[in-house]
């Protein structure tokens, strides 16, 4: 049995003030869990999570990384700077970065293989909008995501990474995918991800789902057969509801 990995996606949110006290209020509440607990947090927050959450079972993630180990890239942060101050995970081509900063599959392929030279874990976000889902073509779309966004990455390499099914109408919005809804996107993902790297490969990816996912849909979610953990936007920002999302499954 796989346990699930439980992400925090804090996004453009906490000062470090903020961010001292929601880890250290965090810690004790999730201590016992045997799910793996991740926080991705902002840039500046980075060093201080890495530091507050050394020797308890939080693991420290980022939200981005560049595919370039330096150079001329104002404004962005290699992977390698990254590793440096004991980061151990990146989210890598969220929706918000699709929709807002230009992010294509291409150049998340081209992150997700930097992230994983510098021996960080991608959390590889994909999903479908509402007008893509009701089209008919959220099949379409997620195929295309994982071929362009998987394509030279190899069996070793997949079992390094997570993947994030967000439906992009379910981010921020209050609108969760229902556990079946849910569930089956995960299913076909899985199904295209065991057409190229076989069903073993398949079964033993973590493959994640987020969107408005929250205390009280947890555990629901949690329990569908597909679905092995959650990003968690929103209700990453309150210790109590991150906890409950964490504890949610035994
Ligand atoms: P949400 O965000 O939980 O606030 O919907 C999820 C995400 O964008 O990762």
């Amino acid at each position: 049995m796989k346990n699930k990995i439980v992400a925090g996606n804090w996004k453009m949110n906490k000062l470090q003030k903020e961010a001292k006290k929601l880890i250290k209020t965090l810690i004790p509440l999730v201590k016992d869990t045997t799910n793996t607990v991740v926080i991705c947090v902002p840039y500046t927050d980075l060093a201080t999570a890495v530091k507050l959450c050394k020797d308890t079972n939080i693991h420290v993630g980022a939200q981005n990384c560049h595919w370039k180990e330096s150079g001329a890239f104002t404004g962005e942060i290699a992977p390698s700077m990254l590793k440096e101050i004991g980061v151990e995970y990146v989210v890598i081509g969220h929706s918000e970065r699709r929709t807002y900063f230009g992010e294509t599959d291409a150049t998340v392929l081209q992150r997700t293989q930097a992230a994983l030279a510098a021996g960080l874990k991608p959390i590889v976000c994909i999903g479908e909008t509402l007008e893509e889902r009701n089209s008919g073509n959220m099949e379409n779309v997620l195929k295309r995501q994982i071929v362009e966004g998987f394509k030279d990455i190899t069996a070793d390499q997949l079992a390094n990474i997570v993947v994030a099914y967000e439906p992009v109408w379910a981010i921020g919005t209050g609108v969760t995918a229902t556990d079946q809804q849910a569930n089956d996107a995960i299913g076909f993902c899985r199904s295209v991800f065991e057409e190229k790297y076989g069903k073993e490969a398949a079964d033993n990816l973590y493959i994640q789902y987020g969107g408005s996912m929250n205390e009280k849909n947890a555990e629901a979610l949690l329990n569908m057969p597909h679905i092995d953990g959650g990003l968690i936007g929103g209700a990453s920002l309150v210790a109590e509801k991150f906890a409950a999302v964490v504890n949610a499954h035994k």
